[in-house]
């Protein structure tokens, strides 16, 4: 019996398994072998939600949850947020290692050159209704972008691959500043090649009659930290998605197209927006601590509290506290602030909180810091898809790479009915009930059509 491996007793026939344990886990497909008879399929794990499961092997970023450790490529986030910038970090996820001064030049180059997008994708935008939803946009822009592009099919060749992760990179900026100025009724503006990728961003957003936009240069590195702060966080809810969508070989647009879309639900990209909500509902400092009762009495939620993988303080939540200062002296003050400070402060007194390893998420103050940047509560996840883009790209290109790989495709516990004959319709007996919403009226024909 070897010594890393785990010995599996079948109390249904009696029979024991040495399973190979590698890195703390067992291989899914080792427990086929368990069988009662021959001719089955063999056992399977059941883990809906992947809750604890490995779906790949990767070497971008490491979480320690318990200790609030996040590294990208062994890089401390702490260090990246001091001293890096979100286009050198954007490189380091791609291709594993910070770049030289040549190469982080040449990258720069690159992504600052590659910013505008066809004159008919702004066609496409202007095709959206006055109202639509920003992320909306943005997610049918990003899937659109796959067709300016056809040769990025070609996923396995290597200068397609970076044309995209270029492309990729700049354009979602655009995007995001059309979807928002589509909003308003504003012109879309133009990318300028002067300005470094968040300043160039906020100039996208908010230029408006000067010939050039000056943005100031404390919020356009406070964005910047933001960027770094969402660039990658492993297998969560969207990087699966773009790694699913991109097992099937389809090209990477369209993949990443796949993370907008899980980042849009509110269950991943949008916890500051209601972080915002609930500050606004507390009102002032003084209903904090009814505020808090009604969530020990499970009447209320503490948004921007508690994390499926930190279970101490998030470290991306310190780092964005060290920056709102510095927003705040180029921006109005935001009285949320106080409120949220306060939250904090007596949530992290209270015994309910910390027995729970309850500790402010990246999402709570993020939220704040947005709105003093005069950044609209709909784009919050807008924002979160920019540099988030540079994760996805990472993560596809690592899962194409890897010989391990194939087309994702889970299994099932069936649940339903077997074997069945057909009945026609007029000789069916069943429930009464008709199945969707109560059938409207039809509409009389109009008079002369
Ligand atoms: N407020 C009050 N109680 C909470 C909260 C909270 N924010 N979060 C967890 N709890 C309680 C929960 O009721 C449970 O209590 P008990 O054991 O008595 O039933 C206990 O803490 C454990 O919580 P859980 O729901 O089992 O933990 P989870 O890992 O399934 O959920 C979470 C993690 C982030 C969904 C949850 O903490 C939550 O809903 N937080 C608020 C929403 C939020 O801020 N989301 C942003 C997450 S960070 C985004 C990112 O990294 O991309």
């Amino acid at each position: 019996m070897a010594a890393d491996s785990l010995t599996v007793t079948d109390n249904r026939t009696g029979q024991t398994y040495d399973l190979p344990v590698e890195n703390g886990t067992v291989r899914a497909i080792d427990l086929r072998q368990i069988k009662v008879d021959p001719d089955e399929f063999g056992m399977m794990a059941y883990d809906p939600a992947f809750t604890n499961t490995a779906a790949c092997r990767s070497a971008v970023t490491y979480i320690d949850g318990a200790a609030g450790v996040l590294e990208h490529r062994g890089y401390p986030i702490e260090q990246l947020c001091e001293r890096s910038s979100f286009l050198e970090v954007a490189y380091l996820l791609i291709f594993g290692e910070l770049p030289t001064q040549p190469q982080y030049e040449r990258w720069v180059f690159d992504i600052t050159h590659h910013t505008f997008v066809h004159e008919d994708l702004k066609e496409f935008f202007k095709g959206f209704r006055y109202n639509a939803h920003p992320m909306g946009m943005l997610l049918a822009g990003v899937g659109a972008l796959s067709t300016f592009y056809p040769d990025a099919k070609k996923v396995e060749d290597e200068e397609e691959r970076y044309m995209a992760a270029v492309r990729l990179i700049a354009k979602m900026p655009t995007l995001a500043a059309f979807s928002y100025r589509h909003n308003r009724g504003l012109p879309y503006v133009y990318a300028d090649n002067d300005l470094n990728f968040a300043g160039n961003f906020l100039s996208m957003m908010f230029k408006k009659t000067e010939v050039k936009y000056e943005p100031d240069e404390r919020m356009a590195r406070a964005l910047d930290v933001l960027f770094i702060l969402h660039a990658d966080h492993e297998q969560n809810c969207s990087t699966s998605a773009v790694r699913s969508v991109g097992s099937s070989d389809v090209d990477p647009y369209s993949a990443v197209a796949a993370g907008v879309a899980a980042l849009y639900g509110p269950l991943h990209g949008g916890a500051n927006e209601a972080v915002l909500r609930m500050l606004r509902r507390i009102e002032s400092v003084d209903n904090i601590p009814d505020f808090l009762e009604r969530v020990k009495n499970r009447e209320e939620k503490l948004m921007g509290f508690g994390h499926r993988v930190y279970k101490n303080y998030d470290p991306r939540a310190r780092i964005i506290q060290h920056h709102m200062d510095e927003v705040f002296e180029a921006t109005e003050y935001n009285p949320l602030v106080e409120i949220a400070r306060e939250l904090e402060k007596r949530a992290l007194d209270d015994e309910f909180f910390t027995e729970r390893k309850l500790y402010p998420n990246v999402d709570y103050y993020s939220g704040i810091i947005y709105e003093s940047l005069e950044i609209p509560t709909d784009m919050f996840t807008v924002i979160f898809a920019i540099p988030r883009t540079a994760g996805w790209v990472a993560q596809w290109m690592e899962m194409k790479d890897d010989p391990e790989q194939k087309i994702a495709r889970p299994r099932q516990i069936y649940t339903g009915e077997r074997e069945r004959d057909y009945v026609r319709v007029e000789d069916r007996d069943g429930p009464e009930k008709i199945v969707g919403p109560p059938a409207k009226r039809p509409k009389r024909p109009r008079r002369g059509a």
